[in-house]
């Protein structure tokens, strides 16, 4: 994948050089069982509490309320059903977005099916949850909130705090999905119970992630076996991964503020170039309260043609998405997220979405207009 560029990262990160080398000794030398009573064991042991400090010291938690799991996606899983079966008899109400990742919408649809009950909250044109229907939606039987902090496929963030406030003078549990925010934009979970979080999105390995369960919270673990994780996740330590995770972290804290500007520079300038030389764009979400590293766009009279741009645009060596990653494990349905925010399916099926990275320079988004243009041209000789 040399000279490829690669314009798709938040579906995944390439793991960074320092994040790798971290973890080398913990892949072939300390690779113990932290529950051996062995010194590879009580190695390991003292490593994981180590990073489980580290990771809370960055989310100002305490250490015991990081849960380590395999993914964002099983962090999702633990939160809502753990929340969902630890409650059961004080209420069967939930409340998501309509523009939650699929683990979390699929959760909530597997759980109608066990006798709970889900509203979807409405999301306003820009990219944002109705608050007030939030209000007005939490019932007595209501259990748990559940709001994305930035949404993966438009980038809008949402007020994560302002929720959590709602939700507790309701006294309801509200849990956060931060996995395309963590390490990017700060977090500040004060008003949250619960927040999923992910490393391959931070330049971290594949397969970890956590979930922050606060103190006093009601919940029962997904797996059960050994007793790991303070009893809440059973399953042998990745140690490798939770090594490479807080490195990830520790470098995207210590790198975000510049970080921050420089992608927001690339952003600025790709949206500038992207409204001057094509006439019938239109982006999805609202341009100011957004991550930085996301844009996502249409090009009218296009959207049909957006699975065929992206793959033009692949065999030049240009990696972008359409829609999520995810969308793509199913057939080419329109998404829903740009259906929530008020798309028809038609325009819902078209968009490209571009993602920034720690690696992408001004050179990349240069590169990208130039060749987009000529894919655009090539499929609509009227764009051209
Ligand atoms: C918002 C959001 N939530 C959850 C996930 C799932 O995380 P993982 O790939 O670690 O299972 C993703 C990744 O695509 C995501 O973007």
């Amino acid at each position: 994948m040399e000279n490829k560029i690669y314009l798709d990262n938040a579906a995944t990160t390439c793991i960074d050089k320092r994040v790798l080398d971290t973890m080398m000794p913990y892949l072939i030398s300390n690779y113990g069982n932290a529950s051996s009573l062995h010194q590879f064991g009580t190695s390991a042991k003292e490593q994981i509490a180590e990073s489980r400090s580290q990771i809370a010291h960055y989310l100002k938690c305490e250490p015991e309320e990081i849960v380590f799991t395999s993914s964002g996606t099983e962090a999702n899983n633990f939160a809502i059903k753990g929340i969902a079966f630890a409650n059961r008899s004080k209420g069967n109400h939930i409340i998501i977005s309509s523009f939650e990742h699929d683990c979390v919408l699929n959760t909530c649809k597997w759980l109608e099916g066990q006798g709970f009950y889900v509203t979807y909250l409405p999301i306003s044109k820009d990219g944002f949850v109705d608050l007030d229907f939030l209000k007005r939606a939490i019932n007595r039987k209501t259990i748990l909130v559940s709001v994305m902090h930035v949404n993966n496929e438009i980038g809008t963030i949402q007020p994560i705090s302002e929720i959590g406030k709602i939700c507790k003078e309701k006294d309801v549990y509200f849990h956060s999905d931060a996995c395309q925010s963590f390490g990017k934009i700060p977090i500040d979970i004060q008003n949250i119970d619960l927040l999923t979080i992910n490393s391959h999105k931070i330049y971290g390995p594949k397969g970890i992630g956590a979930l922050v369960v606060k103190k006093n919270t009601n919940i029962v673990p997904l797996l059960h076996g050994g007793g790991q994780e303070f009893g809440m996740r059973s399953s042998t330590e990745n140690i490798a991964g939770i090594v490479g995770f807080t490195k990830a972290v520790a470098l995207c804290f210590a790198e975000m503020e510049s970080e921050n500007l420089r992608i927001k520079e690339l952003q600025n300038r790709l949206i500038f170039y992207l409204a001057e030389n094509f006439e019938g764009i239109y982006f999805n979400g609202d341009l100011k309260m957004r991550l930085p590293h996301n844009i996502n766009f249409c090009i009218s009279g296009m959207e049909g043609e957006s699975i065929r741009l992206l793959l033009l645009l692949d065999e030049m060596g240009i990696a972008v998405s359409s829609g999520s990653a995810c969308s793509s494990n199913g057939d080419n349905q329109a998404s829903h997220v740009l259906q929530a925010i008020g798309l028809n399916q038609f325009e819902a099926r078209g968009s490209i979405r571009i993602s920034f990275g720690r690696y992408n320079s001004e050179k990349d988004i240069t590169l990208f207009i130039e060749k987009l243009q000529q894919v655009v041209g090539k499929l609509n000789p009227i764009f051209s």
